[in-house]
């Protein structure tokens, strides 16, 4: 059974606010923006992911408006550092500004460009440094392709995340034959039977990818 909008409201009315966030949620709206970050619990779950894995690098693909920024950067240890690609301009600018904000622009580095361009960039940077995590919520079509890239700049041990594995229900829709959806169906699939990764998926919201690369 899967949470009902009640239960999801119970449950945030434990938390205190939290302005930073809803600066994002704020200026998301003012800006136009589609309200498609990830649910507050999802963005304490990075937060979670972030702190108890003592991940010091971490790599974003598809900042959007800075939510999942500011929560997977409020879980990095001092010197600790976040590099998130995001391809539209005007969502990075937004997405530093909200960073900036929460107090957390010295340990985020938002970079502009297509990830297909900017993952094997990284991959080709003299010291290649490797990323203790990944998270990945960006274009549906390429979750493929930003899988295969995050596998060689992920470490042994490091974690996968991914956000939107059902994509409300399209994903497990036998009808939909769309690229994106298909795409999707390719990055699950190899995510569960991948030899080098340990996963698992979590439907609600909208289904959450867990991963963790296999050590030698
Ligand atoms: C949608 C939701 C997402 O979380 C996302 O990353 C992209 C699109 C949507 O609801 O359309
Ligand atoms: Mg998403």
């Amino acid at each position: 059974m899967l949470p009902s909008e009640r239960d999801v409201r119970y449950l945030e009315s434990l938390y205190p606010p939290d302005p930073d966030l809803e600066r994002v949620r704020a200026g998301m709206e003012a800006q136009g923006m589609p309200d498609i970050a990830i649910r507050p619990a999802y963005g304490r779950l990075l937060t979670l992911l972030v702190a108890a894995s003592g991940a010091r690098r971490v790599l974003e693909i598809g900042a959007l408006a800075g939510y999942s920024a500011i929560c997977l950067a409020r879980g990095l240890p001092p010197g600790g550092r976040l590099i998130s690609l995001e391809k539209n301009p005007d969502y990075a600018r937004v997405a530093h500004a909200h960073v900036a904000a929460a107090g957390l622009a010295d340990r985020v580095e938002i970079r502009v460009g297509d990830a297909l361009t900017l993952m094997p960039a990284l991959v080709a940077e003299p010291a290649h440094p490797s990323f203790d995590l990944v998270f990945i919520d960006a274009d549906k079509q390429h979750y493929p392709d930003y899988l295969e890239w995050s596998l060689r700049l992920l470490r042994p041990g490091g974690l996968l995340v991914a956000d939107n594995a059902l994509m409300h229900g399209r994903v497990a829709d036998p009808a939909d034959a769309a690229p994106a959806v298909e795409a999707m169906r390719r990055f699950n699939r190899r995510v569960a039977t991948d030899p080098r990764l340990v996963s698992t998926m979590l439907p609600a919201y909208d289904g959450l990818v867990l991963a963790r690369v296999r050590e030698g």
